[in-house]
C-alpha cells in the first residue's frame, strides 16, 4: 500500500543510491512540486543539494522575500537570485501572450544557466516533475521546469541542461504530493497554495508590461487573496487571481473626473485546471474587496468579476 511515509523512505534510499555524493541543482518555484521535491532531495543529500529561486518580478506582492525566508527556514541550501530587472527588460514593448510567454521562459533559462554555472561539478538537474507532466505532452501548471521543457529545442541547449535528470515526484499525482510534503513538514498555508503560472503576473497584465502595471497589479492581487483568506475562502478556490486590462474607463473622485485603470478578478473551482467554473463569491465579499481595490489602489477605479466558465474561456486570460 502507498502510504506517504513509506514513499519518503524508498524515495530517499533511490535518490541516495542514484546520485552518491554528486552535486545537485534544482530551479525553486515557490510552488508546491518544486518545494516537496527539494526538500526530500534535502533530507538524501542535504547541502549537496544547490536551489536557485529566482524573483522574475513577475511574483506576487512580497513573495520573493517571504517566500525565500521561509525556503532558508525549512533548512534549505538556497541562493535567492533578483533578476527582476532582466525580465522587465527582455518584455518591453512586447504584447503578445506568446511572446511574452517564451521572453520570461528565455530569460529565466539564460539567469538559471548563469547561476549553474558558478557552481563546480555540478553533475544532477533536480525537477518537481509530477506524474500529470509526463502523462500530458504539453505542461501548463509547472514552474520553472514546465518553462525548461517548452523551450528545450529553442536553439542550443544551455549547458545545464546537459545534466543528468533527477525528478523524484515523477510517478505520483499533486494530492500524492502535498501528503508526502505533510509528512516531510512542510507549512500547510505552504501546500495549500494555488496554482499560479510560471510566467506570473507577466499573463496577467494584458499587453505590454511596465514596472507601474506591475506595482499596480500586486497591490490588486494582494487585496483579493488576503481578502479570501481572511473571510475563509481561500481554500474553496481552486485557483484565483487579479487581471490588469488595457482598457482605461471614466470614473469620479471627489469632483474630480478619472480616467483609470479596471481590473477583473476571477476565482475558479477546478480539480486539474483542464476545465473550470467560475466561484459564486458571496456579494458582500465582492462588494468589499471591489472598495477596498478602488480606495487603497492608486490608478485602478472599476472591478469587474469573471464569470466566465472553461471551456470556453481560459483561466488565464493571456
Ligand atoms: P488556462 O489559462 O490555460 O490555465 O486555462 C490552466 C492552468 O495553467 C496555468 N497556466 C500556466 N502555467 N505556464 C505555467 O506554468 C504558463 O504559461 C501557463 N498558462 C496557464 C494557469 O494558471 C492554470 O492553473
Amino acid at each position: 500500500d502507498w502510504t506517504p511515509d513509506s514513499f519518503v523512505e524508498e524515495t530517499v534510499e533511490a535518490i541516495q543510491a542514484k546520485v552518491g555524493g554528486d552535486k545537485v541543482v534544482l530551479g525553486l518555484s515557490g510552488g508546491v512540486d518544486s518545494t516537496v521535491a527539494a526538500v526530500l532531495l534535502n533530507k538524501a543529500i542535504g547541502d549537496n543539494l544547490y536551489c536557485i529561486f529566482v524573483n522574475n518580478g513577475l511574483l506576487r506582492k512580497n513573495e520573493f522575500e517571504s517566500v525565500l525566508k521561509q525556503y532558508e527556514g525549512m533548512g534549505l541550501n538556497v541562493k535567492g537570485v533578483d533578476a527582476s530587472d532582466r525580465f522587465l527588460l527582455a518584455l518591453k514593448g512586447l504584447e503578445d501572450p506568446e511572446l511574452k510567454r517564451k521572453a520570461i521562459g528565455n530569460a529565466f533559462i539564460e539567469v538559471f544557466d548563469d547561476e549553474a554555472h558558478k557552481l563546480e561539478d555540478v553533475k544532477w538537474l533536480a525537477q518537481g516533475t509530477i506524474y500529470p507532466d509526463v502523462i500530458e505532452s504539453v505542461s501548463a501548471t509547472g514552474g520553472p521546469s514546465a518553462t525548461i521543457k517548452s523551450h528545450h529545442n529553442v536553439g542550443g541547449l544551455p549547458d545545464f541542461m546537459k545534466l543528468k535528470i533527477v525528478e523524484p515526484l515523477r510517478a505520483i499525482f499533486k494530492d500524492e504530493v502535498r501528503r508526502v510534503g505533510a509528512t516531510l513538514g512542510i507549512d500547510p498555508e505552504l501546500l495549500g497554495r494555488h496554482p499560479f503560472p510560471g510566467p506570473g503576473l507577466g499573463i496577467r497584465i494584458l499587453g505590454d508590461i511596465t514596472a507601474e502595471k506591475v506595482r499596480i497589479l500586486q497591490e490588486v492581487d494582494a487585496i483579493f487573496i488576503n481578502g479570501l483568506k481572511s473571510w475563509g475562502l481561500y481554500d474553496k478556490v481552486w485557483q484565483a487571481g487579479a487581471m490588469l486590462l488595457p482598457v482605461n474607463s471614466v470614473g469620479v473622485m471627489g469632483d474630480e473626473r478619472t480616467y483609470e485603470k479596471c481590473v477583473a478578478l476571477r476565482a475558479v473551482e477546478s480539480t486539474d485546471g483542464m476545465t473550470a467554473d467560475w466561484v459564486n463569491l458571496p456579494y458582500e465579499f465582492l462588494q468589499k474587496t471591489s472598495n477596498d481595490i478602488i480606495n487603497k489602489v492608486k490608478g485602478v477605479n472599476r472591478v469587474v468579476y469573471d464569470i466566465s466558465s472553461k471551456p470556453p474561456a481560459t483561466i488565464e486570460w493571456e
